[in-house]
């Protein structure tokens, strides 16, 4: 049983140590594959491998017609809108993430960015604060729910909404549920985006909503940037001069919003949300075990195909 790890942006070193461990421990053959520079080495890597760990690796088709021998692809993170699932049923190769593993590194990203665009990226202006300020959760899964956690230190008041949450689950954490994004858009200075890339959430994030958001607000976004409808954004962002975009993933127009926008658009250089030794070791060796776990005992726990 020969297990890949193939990841354009590579774990720490010690999640990879430990991965190598769990599988070895296992009996299975460990391979390696890091910052792969194009899609014909990971074609080429994937010829001979039963078990896949990725991270935004982009998994399709032309990959499963070249594994023909893959059985399980564990996305070791939450949002697997990089995987071609119909292709992977159709190849019979099951595939599962490892949800909530990375959540509290994404969750401290956005205090980190928030932080950062508050105090004038630390240029020694007076900025504002974070307490007593009303924070948006819309959706309201696993790191949005460390994101809640982190807010009441810093003394926030949070409201979320989120279709698919059972209303307990926002009382049990301390956090006012609201029924629509147009409510939760308007109620909130900062809004912190969490819902996953989905055929309903796609372009989702325009103009209606943005322009309706309080004066300074901030909106944050650790998901995904097709979630955002960007030249509706932009525009938006453009005519509403108090307000700030920050995000984990660049817009395809990186540059231009720079110039136009100025300190009111910050974006990391690459999506760096999950990216500490300790979300790396969770999400990476969580995978490995899943794999342990489905190729030894047939167990699907987390499967999303
Ligand atoms: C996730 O969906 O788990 C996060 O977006 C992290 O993605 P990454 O593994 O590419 O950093």
């Amino acid at each position: 049983m020969r297990v890949l790890v193939a990841t354009e942006k590579p774990f720490s070193p010690i999640a990879v140590e430990g991965i190598k461990k769990i599988v070895l421990e296992a009996g299975f053959e460990f391979a390696l594959l890091e910052k792969y520079e194009s899609k014909a080495v990971l074609l080429e890597a994937v010829s001979e491998v039963n078990a896949l760990i990725v991270r935004s690796d982009k998994i399709d088709a032309e990959v499963f017609a070249h594994a023909p021998e893959l059985k399980i692809v564990v996305r070791a993170g939450a949002g697997y809108d990089n995987i071609d699932l119909e292709a992977a049923t159709k190849a019979g190769v099951v595939v599962m993430n490892t949800p909530g593993q990375n959540a509290n590194a994404v969750a401290e990203l956005v205090f980190g960015m928030l932080l950062y665009a508050v105090r004038n990226q630390f240029n020694g202006k007076a900025g504002t604060e974070l307490g007593g300020k009303t924070l948006g959760l819309h959706a309201f899964g696993n790191v949005a729910r460390n994101v809640a956690r982190i807010a009441k230190g810093f003394g926030m008041n949070i409201v979320a909404y989120d279709a698919y949450c059972p209303a307990e689950l926002f009382e049990t954490n301390g956090v006012k549920q609201v029924l629509s994004p147009e409510e939760l858009f308007k109620e909130a200075d900062v809004i912190s985006l969490h819902v996953p890339s989905t055929p309903e959430t796609r372009g989702s994030i325009g103009k209606a909503l943005v322009g309706s958001m309080r004066t300074n607000a901030i909106l944050v976004n650790t998901a995904r940037q097709d979630i955002i409808n960007e030249p509706e954004l932009l525009e938006v962002l453009e005519a509403r001069t108090d307000l700030r975009y920050l995000t984990d993933i660049a817009l395809a127009a990186d540059a231009e919003a720079r110039e136009k926008l100025g300190q009111r658009y910050f974006a990391t250089p690459k999506k760096m949300g999950a990216q500490t030794a300790e979300a790396n070791v969770n999400a990476g060796l969580a995978a490995a075990r899943q794999i342990v776990a489905y190729i030894n005992d047939g167990v699907t726990r987390f499967k999303v195909n």
